[in-house]
């Protein structure tokens, strides 16, 4: 098993880049990078307060300038594209190649191999990545992930004013924690734990899980009877539209909803990165129960 283990100050000679350091998953690597001692460099858009051990720069993974910058010295990349359209990624690509780390992409579990078009936006747009730095030439480690339980955070706002969720009605999934995502991105930067054949991980949870079913587990860990209300499409995008989304991630959401086929995978690729079975989303909930006011 990897050495994951490794104790906060026993430097690893590796430097490495991670993009989306500011979200949800990007957190959560950069506080595993920085503590078991490897230098981590943050891209992020907007400039955060300093922390000791973890330089950050300033940059859009859009801005080849900056990219460029970004990998100057660094040996891997934690990749994440969170944009809808894989053209722009065409510089970024193109700079990664020039620089040559090893690059570890945050992709999909809902993409099909065998299909030629993927079954909404978000997912095409991920097939297209991998495809983008596999053409490169950059044998990327691919993580695929399944659905991430810090997406939970989106029903802070609903919950602080009643005990109802709703949203559009989306395919059961095998909810992932990001921290099991995070300890298995953090593996494989740390100790080249690539798959000799190059086939993606795929990184999922230990149970599939429906919309309310997870609200439901929420509420348990907040001591509230909590259900989900699945809202039709228009009223669904509507109600993003009025939040203040972009149309076009309104429509790909809508997509997803409507078009992602339910998926029954369960795997234990977590296990095999990280040497300890993937978290549930109930101990998610309790975990986090403080961020939803209890
Ligand atoms: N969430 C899921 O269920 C899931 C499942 C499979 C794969 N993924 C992939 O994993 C990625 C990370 O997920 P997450 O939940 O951590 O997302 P997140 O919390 O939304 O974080 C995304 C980060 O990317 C940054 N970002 C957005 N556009 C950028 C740009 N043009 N240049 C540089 N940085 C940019 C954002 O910066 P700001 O902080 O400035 O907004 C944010 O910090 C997703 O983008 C997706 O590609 C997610």
């Amino acid at each position: 098993m990897p050495d994951t283990t490794r104790p906060a100050g026993a430097r690893h000679s590796s430097s490495i880049l991670v993009t989306g350091a500011a979200g949800n998953l990007g957190r959560e690597v950069v506080n595993r990078l920085h503590a078991h001692g490897a230098r981590v460099r943050s891209l992020v858009r907007h400039q955060t307060a300093a922390r000791t051990g973890v330089e950050s720069v300033v940059g859009d993974l859009t801005d080849p300038t900056a990219v460029r910058a970004a990998l100057v010295g660094i040996d891997a990349v934690f990749l994440i594209w969170p944009l809808l359209d894989s053209a722009p990624a065409h510089d970024l690509v193109a700079e990664l190649a020039a620089a040559a780390p090893r690059v570890v992409y945050l992709s999909s579990t809902a993409i099909d191999d065998d299909a030629a078009r993927q079954s909404d936006p978000i997912v095409q747009v991920h097939a297209e990545m991998e495809a983008l730095l596999h053409d490169a030439g950059l044998r990327p480690t691919v993580l695929r992930s399944d659905t991430l339980a810090s997406n939970a955070r989106g029903w802070t706002q609903q919950l602080r004013v009643g005990d109802v969720v709703s949203g559009p009605d989306v395919a059961r999934t095998a909810v992932v924690d990001e921290r099991d995502v995070a300890d298995a991105a953090v593996a494989v930067l740390l100790t080249h734990h690539d798959r000799p054949d190059h086939e993606p991980h795929v990184l999922t949870g230990p149970e599939v899980l429906g919309r309310d079913e997870q609200v439901a587990l929420l509420g348990a860990a907040l001591r509230r009877r909590l259900r989900f209300q699945v809202l039709p499409a228009d009223q669904a995008r509507s109600r993003m539209l009025a939040d203040g989304r972009p149309e076009h991630l309104v429509e790909a959401l809508i997509a997803a909803s409507v078009r992602r086929p339910r998926t029954d995978r369960i795997t234990d690729h977590v296990e095999r990165l990280t040497g300890r079975p993937a978290g549930t989303f109930a101990q998610w909930a309790v975990d986090h129960a403080a961020e939803f006011g209890r």
